[in-house]
């Protein structure tokens, strides 16, 4: 009895994640990712936290290709923040020998997808191998029209910040910009994300509800969306919720609703 429920409010469960309907036309453009929760989901299961990494980075596929379909510009996934070089030694080795493995492997795909894959962050101060392995996938995919996937490795928002403003104060010194000049899109084209749109949504998976240092200046009017789903266990059908709870909001900056723009 018990067993035939279940399975009842299993199929209902399912059918009613299939139900979910997304309109082309609400599609965001670009959608950025804190993907957190490895250790936790590894912890879980009484495994090393490096597990949750190893499962956490097999979640990609599905979730780069499921961007090419619903026809995204650009998606951003944040990696490794400044702050995460604070975690034990054998960690963040292994957090930087990642892209070295996923970016080989999943190479032909991305190209396949037509996706360019590019990198925000200090990405000069990341370990040799790994910058080899970044250099390699961006300059592979260099020449491609899809999706634009940024990793955000080594990246903190007031680094960036910090980075545009070095950069802005370095022409003013030369003479080649005067101050009164300076506008919000001199910063925003001083940012690492220069020529591209900012994050529509931000999804956070994980559970927690902040920010840590992603897309500060970037993020002002960005809809953002949390769930308690850990990233090895985000698969298309939550991000699908995601997408949807993004075309259900009435995005108002500033503005009263219903008002035109
Ligand atoms: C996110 O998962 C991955 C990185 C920050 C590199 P975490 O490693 O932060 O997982 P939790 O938050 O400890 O569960
Ligand atoms: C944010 O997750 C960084 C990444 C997902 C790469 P963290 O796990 O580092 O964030 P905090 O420390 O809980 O704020
Ligand atoms: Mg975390």
């Amino acid at each position: 009895m018990w067993q035939w429920l279940r399975r009842l409010l299993g199929w209902k469960e399912s059918s009613r994640r299939d139900d979910v309907v997304l309109e082309a036309e609400k599609m965001p453009q670009h959608v950025a990712i804190i993907m957190d929760g490895n250790g936790r989901w590894a912890n879980k299961r009484g495994l090393p936290r490096t597990r949750g990494h190893q499962k956490g980075m097999e979640r990609l596929r599905e979730i780069v290709a499921a961007s090419c379909k619903y026809g995204l510009k650009t998606l951003t996934l944040y990696a490794f923040s400044t702050e995460n070089w604070q975690r034990p030694r054998e960690e963040v080795d292994f957090l930087m020998s990642l892209p070295q493995v996923y970016l080989e492997r999943e190479l032909p795909e991305l190209k396949g997808n037509n996706v360019r894959v590019r990198f925000l962050g200090r990405t000069g101060e990341l370990p040799l191998a790994t910058r080899r392995a970044l250099e390699i996938a961006r300059q592979e995919t260099a020449g491609n029209s899809g999706l634009v996937l940024n990793i955000a490795i080594n990246y903190g928002g007031r680094m960036e910040i910090l980075d545009a403003v070095r950069g802005i104060a370095k022409k003013v010194q030369e003479g080649e910009l005067d101050p009164e000049e300076i506008t919000e899109d001199t910063i925003a084209n001083h940012l690492y994300t220069a020529d591209l749109a900012d994050p529509d949504l931000l999804i956070r998976t994980g559970g927690e509800a902040r920010l840590s240092n992603f897309l500060l200046w970037q993020g002002a009017y960005t809809e953002l969306w949390f769930t308690p789903v850990l990233w090895p266990d985000f698969d298309e059908e939550v991000f699908k919720r995601a997408l949807a709870a993004y075309q259900a909001r009435e995005r108002r900056f500033g503005r009263i609703p219903g008002q035109n723009r």
